[in-house]
């Protein structure tokens, strides 16, 4: 059996899929990183279906097409910004893991990309970011026999390194 799971390097934006997870921001308004290069490749018709969905507390999602995007769908994700580790950061990305779960078994969607969520402009450690997506991941295919495919996506060989690293231990 080929392996429901996997860590690539590469762009977000270029899998095709069901959907592709973005690290939104809670104003749900695009912006840097990941999520500005979503919004460009999907498109000004992104943002005019976020806009009325109102604000995305932390650790919430929510979804949209994906309209030039090759993927289907995008759920948009809030992680949490770094505080030191003191502010529930840990419970607050894993959270946001599971959510995108109850998305995709809400719309009956078999396949997803993920970006590592709060590991850039937010500031999360990615070690254990790394260590946290992996396990709701991993949890979520155990879970869910829908799911069909599960794909990590890191922009850089570092963060790559880092996410296979993490599966090891
Ligand atoms: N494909 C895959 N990963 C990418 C891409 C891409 N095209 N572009 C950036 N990344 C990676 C970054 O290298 C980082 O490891 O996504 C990871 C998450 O970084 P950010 O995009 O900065 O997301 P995050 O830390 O969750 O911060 C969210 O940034 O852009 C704003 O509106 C966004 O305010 C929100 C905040």
């Amino acid at each position: 059996m080929t392996a429901r799971w996997e860590l690539v390097q590469g762009d977000l934006t270029q899998v095709k899929a069901d959907a592709i997870v973005n690290a939104a921001n809670s104003a749900l308004s695009g912006g840097g990183g990941v999520d500005g290069a979503i919004h460009r490749a999907a498109g000004p018709e992104l943002l005019a279906e976020c806009r009325p969905l109102g604000r995305c507390p932390f650790g919430e999602a929510r979804i949209t097409r994906g309209y030039r995007l090759p993927a289907a769908h995008v759920i948009h994700a809030v992680g949490p910004v770094w505080q030191g580790g003191t502010h529930d950061e840990d419970a607050v990305l894993a959270a946001c893991y599971r959510n995108v779960f109850v998305l995709m078994e809400q719309h009956g969607l078999r396949t997803v990309a993920f970006p590592s969520i709060s590991t850039g402009a937010y500031g999360f450690p990615i070690e254990r970011a790394a260590r946290i997506a992996l396990k709701e991941i991993l949890a979520a295919l155990e879970r869910l026999p829908s799911l069909q495919r599960v794909t990590v996506v890191l922009h850089s060989e570092r963060d790559l390194k880092v996410y296979q690293r993490a599966l090891e231990s």
